[in-house]
């Protein structure tokens, strides 16, 4: 993006929250919430959810932006310069940026295939199932959202991304709200509001909270040093504090809209909202097919999803662009080919996880810990979301709370004492106790050792 490639600043202020919105609007909000949510018991994984969006989302976010804005540098860098020990957590991250790529193209590849055929009105004809565990097909497809990204970020278009964000951003928004509409008004969508909104606690167990959790930190793109990037572009007249309270509750209100586009449908239809990766794709066909000019309606929304999946996807190619760049000394143009290369390597297994390589686990069942055999697909997103992330979460919170200290990251929020920051006392508790504690206290009942 141009501002990364000079370490400009940001235009003006709503280019920078228009842009970490974009990197944390995505995949995340349209097929995995709900289908997360689906997979956890509805209603109880929302409800969980949102307390951890506050409790831990937040707090991580401002702390993340914070560390970006004082060292000015990419994540690497920023826990490099502060204090050498922590560099691996930095590194972490970059491994984390590849791992999450190789199935996030894998599932913006499903996008492009619905978007092509949506515009030769096919989108109802396509078998899902067939479609993802074919070997070629799909993987085509990854294909050209893995060249889609990596030309945004190679030829710098992003001051034209920025521009097009302005008016996709909205227009995601309004089109999630109609059909959102349309679903809640289907026959039979009582039970899917039920399912959606009505929480049952008994459903909620460590496996539902583990869950919430990697949620959080995927949706907002948190844990791997993505807005710790983002946040060294911002110059002192920007509002941390602001930004962190903005760009979650955004998140949130395209996530929860996703769900309750898809819930209402997913029960009017008589079809399982537990059924995992495929159920964005296998509902909203169907709901597309009871509005008046549909066809059209399906080709727009799908173009809008790959939007929203492209502006996070860079954020993810800019992070290991910029590790090559400014740890290895590869030229910006050969780091972002080697990485886009190396992330569609790992996406080959990813997609044909799905099909040919379904039986191939890279992670046992350990039962002991509820984890079930896993393959790649499965495996990378299970390893990211719901270790990596995490982790490099609570890192984050203890480097912020006790290593840098919350002083002087109050210090950088206020700009020296010169803006108000009213709930800098309950965030340094935050940082330094609760959102520590409580990001182990969910691993531990997460993997079943409490
Ligand atoms: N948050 C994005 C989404 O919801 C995905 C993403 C972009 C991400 N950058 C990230 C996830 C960094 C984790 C870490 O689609």
């Amino acid at each position: 993006m141009n501002e990364i490639v000079g370490r400009g600043k940001w235009a003006t202020k709503a280019g920078f929250v228009l842009a970490a919105a974009g990197s944390a609007v995505g995949l995340g909000n349209l097929w995995k919430f709900p289908y997360m949510a689906g997979e956890n018991g509805g209603a109880a994984f929302v409800f969980v959810y949102l307390l951890l969006l506050v409790l831990i989302g937040m707090t991580v976010m401002l702390a993340e932006l914070t560390v970006g804005r004082h060292t000015q540098l990419d994540a690497l860098g920023a826990y490099k310069k502060l204090s050498a020990k922590w560099a691996w957590v930095g590194g972490m991250g970059v491994l984390c940026a590849f791992l999450i790529m190789a199935f996030y193209t894998v599932v913006g590849g499903w996008a492009i295939k619905y978007f092509v055929a949506s515009c030769t009105n096919a989108v109802a004809g396509i078998d899902f199932g067939a479609f993802i565990t074919a070997p070629m097909e799909p993987l085509v497809y990854t294909l050209v959202f893995c060249v889609l990204t990596w030309i945004i970020v190679y030829y710098g278009i992003g001051g034209g991304i920025e521009k097009a964000s302005k008016i996709m951003m909205p227009l995601l928004f309004i089109f999630i709200v109609i059909i959102a509409i349309r679903s809640c008004t289907l026959p039979g969508a009582g039970a899917g509001l039920n399912y959606y909104l009505n929480p049952d606690l008994s459903k909620i167990d460590g496996g539902v909270i583990l869950a919430a959790m990697g949620q959080v930190f995927f949706s907002l793109s948190l844990g791997m040093g993505c807005m710790i990037t983002y946040g060294s572009y911002l110059g002192e007249d920007s509002s941390l504090t602001q930004s962190s309270w903005m760009i979650p509750g955004l998140d949130t209100a395209i996530a929860f809209l996703a769900g309750l586009a898809i819930f209402p449908a997913v029960f009017a239809f008589g079809m399982e909202p537990g059924s995992g990766p495929g159920l964005m794709f296998a509902t909203l066909p169907q709901v597309f097919d009871k509005m008046p000019a549909g066809e059209i309606f399906a080709t727009i929304f799908f173009l809008l999803v790959i939007f929203a999946a492209l502006t996070s996807a860079i954020s993810l190619l800019e992070v290991v662009t910029a590790y090559l760049v400014d740890e290895k000394s590869v030229k910006r143009g050969g780091a972002s080919i080697l990485g886009i290369i190396g992330i569609f390597i790992l996406a080959i297994p990813c997609s044909l996880s799905m099909g040919s390589l379904a039986n191939v686990h890279i992670i046992p069942e350990i039962a002991s810990m509820n984890i079930p055999a896993m393959g790649f697909f499965d495996a990378f997103d299970f390893i990211t979301s719901k270790l990596m992330l995490p982790l490099g979460g609570l890192m984050l919170c203890i480097f912020v709370g006790w290593v840098w200290g919350t002083d002087k990251a109050i210090n950088e929020i206020t700009d020296g004492g010169l803006t108000s920051f009213p709930l800098a006392g309950i965030w340094s508790i935050l940082v330094k106790y609760i959102a520590p504690v409580a990001i182990f206290l969910v691993f531990l009942s997460g993997f079943g050792v409490i």
